[in-house]
């Protein structure tokens, strides 16, 4: 059997950061599925798509090979991972996460890989949809203001001239409408495991995750 870890969580949780080196630890390859919902999302807007016109994006989808190489998303062959972050993607991006048909073929492409690799893979309903008999489930969370604070270092760090109140704002309506959506909204896993990585740092958030799949690894072979 594959071994596969959910990682889900509201934006700026530390979900990406922590999956990769946990998946450096247990030789696991990273899925990122937000990345995949901003592809589309990118690709849409590059054609002047909007988020009703179903049958398009339905087309779209389909001409979109995306697979993962170095933890980063590849596009028909190109890596488009810097584009992925920009505030006009991130804008965006729900409103084209929650149409349904665009949710059931990305899930699709997403349980394909789970069955190829040994994956972690993050988002927003790996533990309660693409992953529902995971190995390991978690679901972090952090105040809005500390992941505001985290995603304007990130993309001050980038160069980019962006303000921390409407990063706030952002993340606080994303929060909403990915929570709130009618179609496999963000809710945390019965089975998961919650990891509130408000004032902890990453090494000790790894720690945390590690220790619990170390447990239940030395649990299930005793
Ligand atoms: O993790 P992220 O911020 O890059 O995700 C971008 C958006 O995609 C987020 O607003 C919600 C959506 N998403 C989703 O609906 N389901 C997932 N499995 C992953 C992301």
């Amino acid at each position: 059997m594959r071994l596969s870890v959910a990682i889900d969580g509201p934006a700026g949780a530390g979900k990406s950061t922590i999956a990769k080196i946990v998946a450096k630890k247990y030789n696991l390859m990273y899925i990122n599925t937000g990345a995949m919902y901003r592809a589309v999302t990118y690709k849409a807007l590059e054609k002047d798509i909007s988020p009703d016109n179903i049958e398009a994006l339905c087309d779209l989808i389909k001409d979109m090979e995306m697979h993962f190489e170095n933890d980063e998303l590849y596009l028909n062959g190109v890596n488009i991972n810097d584009q992925l972050t920009l505030p006009n993607i991130s804008k965006n991006v729900s409103a084209y996460a929650s149409i349904k048909e665009v949710r059931v073929r990305l899930v699709a492409l997403q349980r394909d890989m789970s069955k190829k690799y040994d994956v972690i893979m993050d988002g927003r309903d790996i533990g309660t949809v693409v992953l529902k008999d995971a190995s390991f489930k978690f679901f972090l969370t952090a105040s809005p203001e500390e992941r505001a604070t985290r995603r304007y270092e990130e993309l001050i760090a980038k160069g980019l001239e962006v303000q921390y109140d409407s990063i706030l704002k952002e993340i606080i309506q994303r929060d909403y409408l990915d929570s709130n959506r009618e179609i496999d909204p963000l809710t945390k896993a019965e089975d998961a495991l919650e990891v509130d990585t408000t004032g902890i740092n990453i090494e000790q958030v790894v720690e945390k995750i590690c220790e619990y799949i170390n447990k239940e690894f030395e649990f299930s072979t005793r």
